[in-house]
């Protein structure tokens, strides 16, 4: 494994082996709580898929959740940070994944309040850090998963939210995740790069 940055920890068994898989699916923030059940989904259904997980484990990141699918012969974790532009040049230089499927985040709406330059660091920067990576290295695929947040908020007798409610962020997380939506439909828009959005709701 070449050193990379801010790599602390590739799991890779064997190089070779990987190399003979169909597809490289790289998972961002694959350690926290719903990227980790997409991350076991992954490598336990698709043995014939490279599963990179790409994580900075912050306070919400464990690789306890992840643990059930740590030695499996098609899963890589790799320790880092999407705001860190060598680091992910580095990893899609050395893998070249075929997809992107983009969870992580800085999650917590209490917390963007109290400190929301994280938030914008980390959603809106390190978003398009690897939407740059994306349209430079030719990903045939990003999912990026994004909330309902961006939507605002219900009251009791509101219409749902549908796919084209005006966008109505009430807190610096759901800003920081509807500046990221956007950037990923320009990005799309401006280098045809073929994305999927998910707003998944609560
Ligand atoms: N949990 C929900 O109810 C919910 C609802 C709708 C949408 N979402 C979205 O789904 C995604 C995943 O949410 P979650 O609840 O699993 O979040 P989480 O906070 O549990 O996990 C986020 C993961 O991202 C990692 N991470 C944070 N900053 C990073 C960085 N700079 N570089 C690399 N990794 C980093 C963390 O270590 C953590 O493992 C987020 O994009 C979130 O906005 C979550």
């Amino acid at each position: 494994m070449q050193v990379v940055s801010s790599v602390l920890l590739d799991t890779v068994k064997d190089k070779n082996m990987y190399m003979t898989l169909d597809k490289t699916i790289l998972i961002t923030g694959g350690a926290g709580f719903i990227g980790s059940h997409v991350v076991k989904r992954f490598v336990t259904q698709y043995s014939n898929y490279h599963i990179i997980n790409l994580d900075k484990l912050t306070y919400c990141g464990d690789l306890e959740n992840v643990k059930e699918v740590a030695h499996s012969e098609n899963y890589t974790f790799i320790k880092g940070d999407i705001c860190d532009t060598n680091f992910l040049k580095n990893v899609f230089e050395e893998y070249t994944p075929n997809s992107v499927i983009h969870l992580a985040a800085e999650s917590h709406v209490d917390n963007s309040i109290d400190n929301p330059n994280i938030f914008i660091q980390t959603n809106v920067m390190g978003t398009c850090n690897l939407l740059n990576m994306v349209n430079k290295y030719g990903v045939e695929r990003l999912y990026h998963v994004s909330t309902d947040e961006v939507y605002g908020a219900l009251g009791m007798d509101d219409a749902p939210f549908i796919e084209t409610t005006p966008y109505d962020p009430k807190s610096p997380y759901s800003a920081s995740k509807a500046a990221s939506d956007h950037f990923v439909s320009a990005f799309g828009n401006q280098f045809t790069i073929n994305y999927g959005l998910m707003l998944w709701l609560h």
